[in-house]
């Protein structure tokens, strides 16, 4: 026997306890030239049929893989012939296998009294109806962070796994009513997500785009003026393995250019902006490039907006003295005329747009969602007279009107 190897019957064991009844996980650390490589298996539920996941923790750079069966025997043969000192342990509803392999090679095994556990298999699309659920996720949530080693949401992670399902829910709204996924014929699908931070929706988008709404050719660009939030996001795309699809630009919003971005098509188009919860003035910035670059969708959260604020004083309107007295009922009341602002603005401009809940209100105050498609008239009198009797009773210029001035003016001065 080779040094490090275990003996045919130890071999035979992990294998009877994995490929049995009633495995529920099996965990290797090895350790080599000081660095640590951590494989784990277990069993999952996809779409009613077992699979085992395994996942590779390779200092950090994590992997996640469903197989089915016969995979999952291979795998275990990689496991089990691993050289190096490393520890093994493996759970069955029956009882536990520790082995320990020394650095010298010495092969240590112990095992636990007989047990009487039930081996639960976790259903990996235990929520049908939510979109993360809707094809085989685990590696983009665990390469994001948003689950753990166990394949479990974590718990600090479940508000965005929340907003990233329910923003999927309104595109899949937006979009699929459109037969846009029948577009295709060789047609790029080309989606801009701005102020995309860490890239969870990013990342999420372009796999439910393609895998659950079976767009053919998918692009998302991530823009976002953080350089470690798009080297982390880059990365990312790289262990899932879209880095060709999903690529980020490290910006300001106001400096990006769609053609730089997408240096290899001759005409570059956009046909989706999106943004959650960009910051301030980054999500206005968002929605005037939606415009310009013609995009047809534009679904945008915004977040903090502090321009109406600070043109609207505690003591701006007389007949609102009783709520502009109080900061935060000012402060929310700026929100929302921002986002009626905002609104109105794309409506002038010949999006179809309506303002939603996203999220329940109880997770995020933040939970106001703007969609919006392009399709009708610009300028239609109704909403011009809409916006310039609203603007003009606050005595304010939206951030969003002087961004886009030169397309708005002509609109609003035929009513002016
Ligand atoms: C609250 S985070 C949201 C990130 C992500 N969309 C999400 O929901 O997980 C807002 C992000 O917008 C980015 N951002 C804000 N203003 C920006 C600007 N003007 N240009 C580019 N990125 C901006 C920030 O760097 C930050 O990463």
């Amino acid at each position: 026997m080779e040094k490090f190897e275990l003996d045919k019957a130890l071999a035979e064991e992990i294998r009877a306890r994995v490929l049995g009844e009633g495995f529920m996980k099996i965990v290797q650390s090895v350790r080599r030239n000081g660095k640590t490589f951590r494989i784990s298996m277990r069993p999952v539920l996809i779409g009613g049929e077992k699979r085992f996941q395994a996942e590779m923790n390779d200092e950090g750079q994590v992997r996640v893989k469903n197989f089915d069966a016969n995979g999952a025997a291979e795998g275990l043969e990689e496991i089990i012939a691993q050289k190096g000192a490393r520890d093994l342990h493996l759970m069955t509803a029956s009882g536990d296998l520790h082995v320990r392999v020394t650095r010298k090679g010495h092969v240590l095994v112990s095992r636990s009294a007989q047990m009487d556990r039930v081996a639960k298999v976790q259903p990996h699309d235990r929520a049908k109806n939510l979109p993360l659920a809707a094809f085989d996720s685990a590696a983009l949530l665990s390469v994001t962070g948003i689950s753990d080693g166990d394949g479990r949401v974590r718990a600090s992670m479940r508000g965005k796994y929340d907003q990233v399902n329910e923003f999927l829910k309104v595109v899949e709204d937006v979009v699929g009513g459109n037969g846009e996924r029948e577009t295709g014929n060789g047609k790029e699908f080309t989606v801009v997500d701005c102020g995309c931070g860490k890239a969870y929706l990013t990342l999420a988008l372009y796999f439910y785009l393609t895998q659950v709404m079976k767009f053919p050719a998918v692009r998302v660009i991530g823009v976002d003026r953080r350089e470690d939030v798009i080297s982390a996001a880059q990365k990312m795309a790289q262990q899932l393995d879209v880095s060709d699809q999903v690529e980020f630009v490290a910006t300001e919003l106001s400096s990006f250019d769609i053609k730089n971005a997408l240096p290899d098509v001759q005409k570059p188009r956009v046909d989706m902006v999106i943004s959650l919860h960009a910051c301030d003035t980054a999500t206005d910035e968002a929605m005037a490039k939606g415009v310009e670059w013609g995009s047809r969708y534009i679904v945008s959260a915004p977040y903090c907006q502090h321009e109406l604020q600070k043109a609207i004083g505690p003591q701006s309107d007389a007949s609102f003295a009783g709520v502009l007295r109080h900061g935060i009922l000012r402060e929310r009341m700026c929100d929302i005329l921002t986002d009626a602002f905002r609104a109105m603005i794309l409506r002038i401009l010949g999006f179809k747009t309506q303002v939603v809940e996203f999220v329940s209100p109880d997770a995020t105050a933040r939970n106001i969602l703007l969609r919006a498609e392009y399709g009708a008239k610009p300028g239609q009198a109704g909403p011009v007279s809409d916006y310039l009797n609203l603007r003009d009773f606050w005595h304010v210029t939206p951030w969003l009107e002087s961004r886009l001035a030169s397309r708005l003016e002509p609109l609003l001065r035929r009513y002016n």
